[in-house]
């Protein structure tokens, strides 16, 4: 397997992909309300990449080996769907939480970001799978710098999971990105510190870790890409593409709309 070093151009390539994708949510989130499809969701998202941005939707027609090509143009995870939710024309009712993931290719080079919406107020549960999921992500995040290995970002976001008894997905990882969608190497969000691939500057991957309230079981919908709990319990994921920096890391996929990181995350 090999890892992609990203020079000084590329990385500013990506910081513009990745900021693209984050504005997308911003656009996106008044949108996501009650009576409002994901359908229509999808469709001021790819009017607004292609049009506006000037860059391409990443999922649409995506086909790893095995797929049939994605038919939408974002990803929106509904409930106890855990990630590749197609959109549809169910409208969102209340209580609701939602992923929506966005990739957005820009000059060659890919932003892959996610964020959870809650429809309504939520009930107190589905607020703290959230926000658990969330901090689980930024623990991971914050692990990163040259000579930490991957095995220390995937224990931190277990151990922290675990602790507030909630399981981790593991079927799916978050990627080395850049100008492929999926790189190497893959982003286990479990596992044993000290463990896997070190990193190094220059290094661009996403962390995007898939929790559930549940048991950490998975099957897949019957669609050829929606992933649902076994147990029908809620999940949750955030996502961020992080580049690893000579100090630590500076996560590419930030926009003016972007949650504030956790308190524990220093300034
Ligand atoms: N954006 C997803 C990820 O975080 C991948 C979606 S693939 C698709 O890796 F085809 F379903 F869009
Ligand atoms: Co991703
Ligand atoms: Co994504």
């Amino acid at each position: 397997m090999t890892i992609t070093i990203k020079n000084e151009a590329e990385i500013a390539g990506m910081r513009i992909a990745g900021r693209l994708a984050s504005e997308v949510l911003d656009l996106l989130t008044p949108h996501v309300k009650a009576g409002v499809t994901t359908e229509a969701i999808d469709k001021i998202a790819h009017d607004h990449i292609v049009h506006e941005q000037g860059g391409v939707p990443a999922p649409l027609n995506y086909a790893p080996p095995g797929y049939t090509p994605y038919p939408k143009s974002i990803c929106t995870s509904i409930n106890h769907q855990v990630c590749h939710g197609i959109p549809n024309d169910r409208p969102l009712k209340n209580g609701d939480i939602v992923n929506i993931d966005v990739t957005v290719i820009k000059d060659g080079w890919h932003g892959d970001t996610s964020r959870m919406f809650i429809v309504g107020e939520g009930s107190i549960a589905a607020r703290r799978l959230v926000q658990i999921t969330y901090d689980a992500m930024w623990k991971g995040i914050v692990k990163v710098r040259p000579g930490v290995r991957l095995g220390d970002i995937g224990s931190a976001i277990q151990v922290f999971t675990e602790g507030n008894g909630f399981s981790v997905v593991r079927e799916f990882c978050g990627h080395g990105i850049g100008a492929r969608f999926h790189e190497d190497p893959q982003v286990l969000h479990y596992g044993k510190a000290g463990t896997l691939d070190e990193l190094k500057a220059g290094m661009t991957f996403t962390i995007e870790p898939m929790i559930n309230a549940g048991k950490r079981d998975i099957r897949e919908a019957g669609d050829g890409w929606t992933i649902v709990t076994r147990d029908r319990s809620l999940s949750a994921q955030w996502e961020h593409t992080v580049l690893v920096t000579e100090t630590g890391y500076e996560v590419m996929t930030l926009s003016a709309g972007s949650p504030p990181p956790p308190a524990f995350v220093a300034a």
